[in-house]
């Protein structure tokens, strides 16, 4: 008998399947049937990066001392840079040597996190809806993730004092996300105090991922987390240039906070990547440097958008307020339809892609989400699409 080739590792199978490429994979099948499909799925700003950073990267890509492997750690000028703009925007000093890793975007750091800092059995908290790659970490270090629900009439904030003594006593690592995805809702000082407080008194790792902290309307500044008294003894906070500097193709984010965490990061990542390619880095310190003109221009883009899609949804019988930060849409599915359902509808009818809200957790269901990271024309060609479709 010829030996067999043993399929997978289980732990897969405690990962459900990645929403987006499963959506994609739809998405494809339509396109290949000549459909015109405007996707309104995923967050993926449509505006190219701003013209200096692509120049310093062009420089940088020609010289060879940027051709060999990378320092583990990031540049000195990178950590640097990190720092002088944390200074700058919150007021909050990080030590540029010991505080501060740069990660191949943020989804690196936080996917590998539990794996150096948390145990099989431990218990992670995790928005519910929320970014999925919170519990697919957790599933792959063998920790057992554990919703909190994000609800309406909590401003779509998890309640802590529903969180029951014998989790909290297990829990080694919350994830927290303002400006959330999906929801689009922020926090306020006070909800992060609490968290800061509830982490202090459980011995908990508060891991607060912060993509969109640039992406808000009318003068609103999503506070860092370490704006927060004592917050950087239990915190960690994720960045990214990402969505600021419409840099989701270059792979490069931070992560930054106590030095002892942040150094069992490095340590975890020296085993797994060899860092980020210097070039890219040397484009991003000039992002950093760069000053905020441009992404106030893009903000002033999606707030135009924002009002757009909430003008035509209210039409259409919803009750949208555009909200105060990302570029995110949530809102209830109609009466009817589950969330897959309308999802499912929408494309069908209309070829617009938008996500489900289940895609995000169970407490995502009844709603959806849509991101107006899609250029003015295909976004207005979607409104004027989704006032045909029949409810
Ligand atoms: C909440 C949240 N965190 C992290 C990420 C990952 O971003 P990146 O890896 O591009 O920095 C995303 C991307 O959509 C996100 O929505």
């Amino acid at each position: 008998m010829s030996p067999t080739v043993q399929a997978g590792a289980q732990r897969l199978d405690r990962i459900p399947p990645y929403l987006f490429a499963e959506i994609d994979r739809k998405v494809q099948e339509k396109k290949r049937a000549g459909i015109d499909v405007i996707s309104l799925g995923i967050g993926d700003p449509d505006l190219p990066t701003p013209k200096r950073v692509v120049e310093v990267l062009q420089e940088a890509a020609s010289d060879p001392a940027n051709h060999r492997y990378p320092s583990y750690f990031g540049l000195a000028e990178l950590r640097e840079a990190i720092a002088r703009w944390y200074g700058e925007r919150s007021g909050v000093s990080l030590d540029p040597a010991s505080e501060i890793l740069p990660t191949l975007g943020s989804k690196d750091g936080i996917s590998h996190v539990p794996l150096a800092l948390v145990d099989p059995g431990d218990v992670v908290l995790a928005p519910d809806p929320g970014y999925t790659v919170y519990v697919t970490g957790a599933v792959m270090a063998g920790a057992d993730p554990y919703a909190m629900p994000l609800r309406i009439e909590n401003g779509w904030l998890p309640d802590l004092d529903a969180i029951p003594d014998e989790v909290a006593s297990r829990s080694r690592l919350m994830w927290l996300n303002y400006p959330n995805n999906p929801t689009a809702a922020v926090a306020d000082r006070e909800f992060l105090e609490r968290a800061v407080a509830f982490c202090r008194e459980h011995g908990i790792v508060l891991c607060h991922d912060a993509p969109y902290s640039e992406i808000a309307f009318d003068g609103y500044r999503p506070l860092s987390l370490f704006e927060i008294p004592g917050a950087k003894e239990v915190g960690l906070e994720f960045h990214s240039l990402s969505k600021t500097y419409n840099m989701t193709g270059w792979r490069i984010g931070w992560v930054c906070g106590r030095a002892d965490l942040i150094g069992l990061i490095g340590r975890l990542k020296t085993n797994i990547d060899s860092g980020i390619f210097q070039a890219v880095q040397w484009a991003a310190i000039e992002a950093l440097n760069g000053g905020e003109e441009e992404t106030r221009a893009a903000c002033d883009t999606y707030a135009r958008r924002h009002r757009l899609v909430a003008d035509t949804l209210n039409e259409l019988g919803w009750s949208i307020k555009p909200p105060r930060a990302t570029f995110y849409v949530w809102a209830p599915v109609p009466e009817g339809y589950d969330s897959i359902g309308f999802a499912g509808h929408v494309l069908d009818e209309v070829g617009v892609n938008i996500t489900p809200g289940v895609g995000f957790g169970t407490y995502g269901e009844g709603y959806f989400r849509l991101s107006v990271t899609a250029p003015d024309d295909r976004l207005h060609e979607a409104m004027t699409r989704m006032r045909k479709l029949k409810l």
